[in-house]
């Protein structure tokens, strides 16, 4: 795999994984319209495009003036709040510029996709640990925007002849270990950027909604992987594409729990502070459990994580919080 075109990777995730790409030699073009994203996550070494994905004059010259082996598709909108709220435009973000996008690359003969999907497909799974083929029962609008495009590369496989690869991915945290890129959004609702900036003295408390499911000590329980897993799950995913040329559904999750207050707990040990936390209602459709199951990635993919420990996922995205303040 030689060169890959990314989109979103001005975003958490998205520049990761370039990051994570360029160091293992590959190329990187990113196209991003900074909607959400960050300038200063853009690596100096990938090739930038400002240009929204549904751009199809410009999305086309960015194809046919460089020679991509695959698509890295990360570029969305993926705040679950803002979706209740405006369930319209994540549709439109999601699904209708998502599906422009896909169908420039597919019309300009790029027909290997990786795109980045939500364990939030699966909705409320009866504290069992998920598997790819559950039944899909999404609770708001970004995992109904999210499952919307997913079906749009199931159904047009064949006809348009493309294959794909789906990754669902379940609670993404931490940074990178040298702090080049982590998530970065001000008004983020992800849990452990929340807590890092409660931490860091940026937010006076941490709210937990809900101590009453029916978990252990009552808070829900969520899979959190570190976002450097994540990308070498991209880099391998990406070349069993290239090299298999087959279609597949992935999980990408460690098969763990935490609940909430296990995770506050290990955040007071790392920070040497005592977060102070408020307990508020359970919000309406929030899921109780959700940790994946794994077989399925590790059967078709050989891969061990190197970052699965909560010590050093809080300890990355701490670090990096720390770091934030230096950044604009
Ligand atoms: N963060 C998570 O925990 C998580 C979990 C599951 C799935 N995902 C998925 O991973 C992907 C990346 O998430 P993230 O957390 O990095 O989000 P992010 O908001 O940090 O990054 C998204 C990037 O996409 C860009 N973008 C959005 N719409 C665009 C458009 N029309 N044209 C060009 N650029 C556009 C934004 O500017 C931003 O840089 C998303 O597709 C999201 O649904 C994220």
């Amino acid at each position: 795999m030689k060169s890959v075109l990314l989109t979103g990777g001005a975003g958490y995730i998205g520049s990761n994984v370039a990051n994570f790409l360029l160091d293992r030699g590959c190329k990187v073009s990113i196209i991003d319209n900074l909607i959400t994203g960050n300038k200063n996550l853009i690596p100096k070494k990938s090739k930038f495009f400002l240009c929204d994905i549904a751009n199809q004059k410009r999305v086309t010259e960015i194809i046919k003036g460089n020679n991509f082996d695959i698509v890295m598709h990360f570029a969305g909108l993926v705040k679950v709040d803002e979706s209740i709220k405006h369930p319209k435009r994540y549709n439109n973000f999601n699904y209708n510029k998502g599906k422009i996008f896909l169908d420039t690359c597919f019309k300009n003969n790029l027909k290997k996709i990786i795109f980045s999907s939500t364990a939030s497909v699966y909705g409320n799974a009866n504290n069992k640990k998920v598997k790819e083929d559950n039944n899909l029962k999404p609770i708001n609008p970004y995992a109904k925007s999210k499952i919307k495009l997913e079906n749009y590369l199931i159904k047009n496989s064949k006809v348009k002849n493309f294959k794909f690869i789906i990754l669902r991915y379940f609670n993404v945290a931490g940074a990178d270990k040298r702090l080049r890129s982590g998530l970065i959004s001000k008004s983020s609702t992800n849990l452990i950027k929340v807590l890092c900036e409660v931490a860091t003295g940026k937010r006076k408390k941490f709210r937990i909604n809900g101590n009453n499911y029916t978990t252990k000590d009552g808070t829900p329980v969520r899979d959190f992987i570190h976002v450097s897993d994540l990308a070498e799950i991209h880099y391998l995913t990406a070349k069993y594409l290239i090299r298999n040329n087959k279609s597949k559904i992935f999980n990408c999750g460690y098969g763990k729990g935490y609940s909430i207050l296990e995770v506050v707990n290990k955040m007071n040990s790392i920070s040497k502070k005592k977060i102070p936390i408020v307990f508020g209602k359970r919000r309406e459709n929030d899921i109780e459990v959700s940790i994946s199951c794994i077989k399925k990635f590790h059967k078709h993919i050989k891969w061990k994580p190197k970052y699965n420990s909560l010590k050093y996922i809080l300890r990355t995205a701490y670090e990096w919080e720390k770091k934030l303040s230096y950044i604009k």
